[in-house]
């Protein structure tokens, strides 16, 4: 593993005019150690958009990649070490059924709808979004991006996570959610009134986040007394509001780095990440509400980063570099676009 991470370091020294390596908070310690950037999904985002690197490598799952190629100059390339690296969350949505529940809202029931975006979906659902007005969102800025359509009185397709919608319609207050769903059926039907909705939500839901419960906060407070609860609000609704904090993976890496000495954590987020979060943080004891790992994140690792990096420098890269539709690169950009002239007060 040393031998690898040396000739990492050395390729990485080689193109370092030409190289950024950012990584996502849910890579293993490993891939953090080799970063020249850590972040959530928005601070991923974020430097894609500034960086004047040529390469950018992204340790992630594709959407991130995606993403920040979006967001990325013309010349600039975007590559990621395992081009299989999902996200299920991604998978929920398709683009025909979000098509149809539109222009049934817009067209047959008359309203002013736009689609918000969880930024864990594809190219296609994001240049659908930035086409007809709306934006993407990630957890860190949901509130900010519901609030101003909802001030701009638009009804609002919240796709593709049932949970960080619900969630932040709760944590804003009088906000009104409707199912899209009953199970997997369509749960909306042409004689009914949808006036009293301000949020539709779809769906989807995180599998790692899903598997905390009730029962598991509430074990956890009478099994040490101190705790403090932090989930992320990827989490099922219950989870959320018994937590005393949610927010995303910035906001709790920050959050229990400044927290008191001696302070006893339990994180409702992807293990490795906990796991990380209680090294970087010996006077605090700090663990997972339950264990869960993203699969997904996890199969970034040495080799497959270290063959990428051969790779570009003997300009070699074809499978794993992210190339995207001019057609869909258009619009989507503008729904991420959207999304950080909102967070930024531009628009
Ligand atoms: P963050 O934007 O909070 O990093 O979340 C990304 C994610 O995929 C959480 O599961
Ligand atoms: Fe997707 Fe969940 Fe993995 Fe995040 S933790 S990348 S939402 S599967």
């Amino acid at each position: 593993m040393e031998l690898l991470k040396s000739k990492i370091l050395e390729i990485k020294d080689k193109l370092k005019e030409n190289l950024i390596i950012a990584a996502h908070h849910y890579q293993s310690e490993q891939i953090i150690d080799l970063a020249d950037f850590v972040g959530d999904s928005y601070m991923l985002a974020k430097k894609a958009s500034s960086t004047i690197k040529k390469n950018i490598v992204l340790c992630g799952v594709r959407f991130m990649a995606e993403t920040a190629k979006i967001l990325a100059n013309e010349d600039q390339r975007v590559f990621i070490p395992d081009y299989y690296s999902l996200c299920p969350l991604a998978e929920k949505v398709k683009l025909e059924d979000l098509e149809n529940i539109f222009y049934f809202l817009k067209n047959k029931k008359n309203l002013d709808v736009v689609i918000i975006t969880y930024v864990n979906s594809y190219v296609d659902i994001k240049s659908f979004t930035g086409k007809n007005g709306g934006s993407c969102c990630t957890s860190s800025n949901a509130e900010k991006i519901i609030k101003y359509y909802l001030d701009k009185k638009k009804k609002i397709i919240f796709v593709p996570d049932f949970y960080l919608g619900s969630n932040t319609a709760i944590k804003m207050k009088n906000v009104r959610t409707k199912s899209i769903f009953l199970r997997d059926e369509m749960n909306l039907k042409e004689e009914e009134n949808y006036d009293d909705a301000d949020i539709f939500l779809w769906n989807g839901f995180c599998p790692v986040h899903q598997l905390y419960s009730e029962e598991d906060i509430l074990n956890l407070r009478k099994n040490y007394p101190q705790i403090k609860i932090v989930v992320h609000p990827e989490s099922k609704v219950e989870v959320v509001s018994l937590a005393d904090f949610s927010g995303s993976t910035e906001y709790i890496y920050n959050l229990i780095k400044r927290s008191e000495s001696g302070s006893v954590w339990a994180v409702g987020t992807e293990s490795t990440f906990v796991n990380r979060l209680q090294k970087e943080n010996p006077d605090k004891k700090i663990f997972s509400v339950k264990e869960s790992y993203c699969k997904n994140m996890q199969k970034i690792n040495l080799d497959n980063l270290y063959n990428l990096l051969l790779k570009i420098k003997e300009e070699k890269v074809d499978s794993n570099e992210i190339i995207i539709d001019k057609s869909e690169l258009k619009y989507s950009l503008i729904s991420l676009k959207n999304m950080i002239d909102i967070v930024e007060g531009k628009i």
